[in-house]
């Protein structure tokens, strides 16, 4: 059995406490580093003025921990500045807010650089290794230039655009041409899919064999959708538990007979957040006897706070809040409750069991996992209605939620309206089809499909080219 190298640019060792939330990759990769002994690879989260060019070695089990260290400049250039100010708003159709710097491209290459050295100096030749996101899509150029020959996967968990917007990211043509030394690349749909494979046709002249290989001077590179998916039954064992915490039971005696409705998005534009915050004005406006009848829960963790977009973007949705309580709110009753505080995996999934919708309304993601969290926490006996916007990566497979445009604040207003409404029965049918994709396409299928494909030697890629 060869070994698994996983590199990503967050590394989530376990909390020796057992009691902090595993993060959404350690989660899909535990049963993963289970069948293989393991060697994860990444940032430690930490800047230091002379960062070693050695990473710490931290042991847990059978997964061994390497972790670099950056310069505060790098992670500036690399991680806030083109890896999420102009990579992530490209990427999610937000050209307006794609701000390109060739310091901060300069650094991100920088960074893949140091990363692929450190790196180098570990692996075997038989070792597999699984590259995560756009922070790390130059790694195997850097990797290959270096003299690896392994076979290397790379996984894009966010959407990959169309070749029209991608291309208008300078550096974008550079990026397209190393996903050709990668052996296999996993995207979240095969939209996502067709749109990569597409920009590397349109902008080398590579050739396509079959549906999903691309051959790119001699290389051949397969270019596939495997939707991630979640823990089913880990999760549903969580939700079913019912924690004693404080935020579930002040949650449920504050609602007392009102209805629930639910979005936990971290705070980033691409999940449409105050958007969303306007359709259920828009909801309340329409439906004047629902007021005083539902709240609306916004859970919204802070995140990337010193890039600018997103601290305007905070002051963006605590403006919008407090306009729509202000107009619409009454005494003993705030139409909508706004934390932007993290919160356990347990205490969401409780929350979720007792929301009867879930909001899940992003302008643009690649998946959304919280779209699937929702639903697997679910009652069987009265499941909730999950609200899902066509422009999530899960929307492809959750074809029984309400699907809608998040653009339209009108359309998302009916679908609340619906979905209050839905009776039990339907409200059953929906979830039972769902629940169905959710658990044949689970994270084990996931990291399984993907690990089998990467492992398949056959038509490997010899040398570099
Ligand atoms: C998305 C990305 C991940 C990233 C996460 C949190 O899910 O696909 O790669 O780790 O957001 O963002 P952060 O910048 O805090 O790592």
């Amino acid at each position: 059995m060869p070994r698994l190298v996983v590199v990503s640019n967050r590394v989530a060792i376990p909390d020796p406490t057992g009691k902090g939330s595993a993060g959404g990759l350690a989660v899909a990769l535990k049963e993963a580093f289970q069948a293989y002994r393991g060697l994860w690879f990444g940032w430690s989260g930490r800047v230091s003025a002379h960062p070693s060019l050695e990473p710490k070695l931290v042991d847990k089990g059978n997964v061994h921990y390497a972790l670099m260290d950056l310069t505060p400049i790098d992670r500036q250039e690399y991680y806030n500045g083109f890896a999420n100010r102009a990579l992530w708003p490209n990427m999610h159709y937000r050209l307006g807010l794609s701000e390109f710097s060739r310091a901060d491209y300069a650094g991100y290459l920088r960074v893949n650089r140091s990363f692929a050295n450190a790196l180098a100096r570990m692996t075997r030749p038989d070792d597999l290794i699984w590259v995560h996101d756009y922070h790390l899509i130059p790694l195997a150029a850097e990797l290959r230039a270096l003299g690896l020959t392994n076979r290397i996967g790379y996984f894009h968990h966010i959407p990959w655009p169309a070749p029209e917007v991608f291309g208008t990211l300078p550096g974008s043509r550079e990026l397209l041409r190393s996903i050709a030394d990668y052996d296999l690349v996993g995207v979240q749909t095969d939209r996502d899919a067709d749109n990569l494979r597409r920009g590397i046709v349109q902008e080398f002249g590579a050739t396509q064999q079959g549906t999903d290989v691309v051959v790119l001077d001699g290389r051949r590179t397969r270019i596939k959708g495997f939707p991630i998916g979640i823990d089913v039954k880990g999760f549903q064992q969580v939700a079913r538990r019912s924690p004693a915490h404080r935020v579930v039971a002040q949650t449920v005696a504050s609602l007392g007979p009102r209805r629930l409705i639910i979005g936990v998005d971290r705070l980033d534009y691409s999940k449409g957040i105050p958007e969303r915050m306007e359709a259920f004005e828009r909801f309340l406006i329409s439906n004047p006897d629902q007021r005083g009848n539902v709240t609306f829960l916004q859970i919204a963790p802070t995140s990337r706070s010193e890039v600018p977009e997103y601290a305007s973007l905070s002051r963006t949705a605590s403006e919008t809040l407090g306009r729509i309580n202000g107009a619409l709110g009454e005494p003993g009753w705030v139409p909508i409750q706004y934390v932007t505080s993290a919160y356990p995996r347990s205490v969401l999934a409780s929350l979720y069991k007792i929301a009867r919708v879930g909001l899940v309304t992003p302008m643009r993601d690649g998946m959304n996992l919280v779209a699937k969290e929702y639903v697997a926490a679910q009652d069987p006996e009265d499941p909730g209605v999950l609200i899902l916007s066509k422009f999530a990566g899960a929307a492809q497979q959750l074809t029984d939620a309400f699907i809608v445009n998040p653009n339209d604040k009108f359309e998302v207003a009916e679908a609340i309206r619906d979905a209050l409404h839905m009776d039990r029965e339907e409200r059953i049918a929906r979830w039972k089809r769902m629940m169905k994709i959710i658990e044949d396409y689970d994270v084990s299928w996931w990291a399984d499909s993907f690990l089998k494909e990467l492992g398949d030697r056959k038509g490997t890629n010899k040398a570099r080219r």
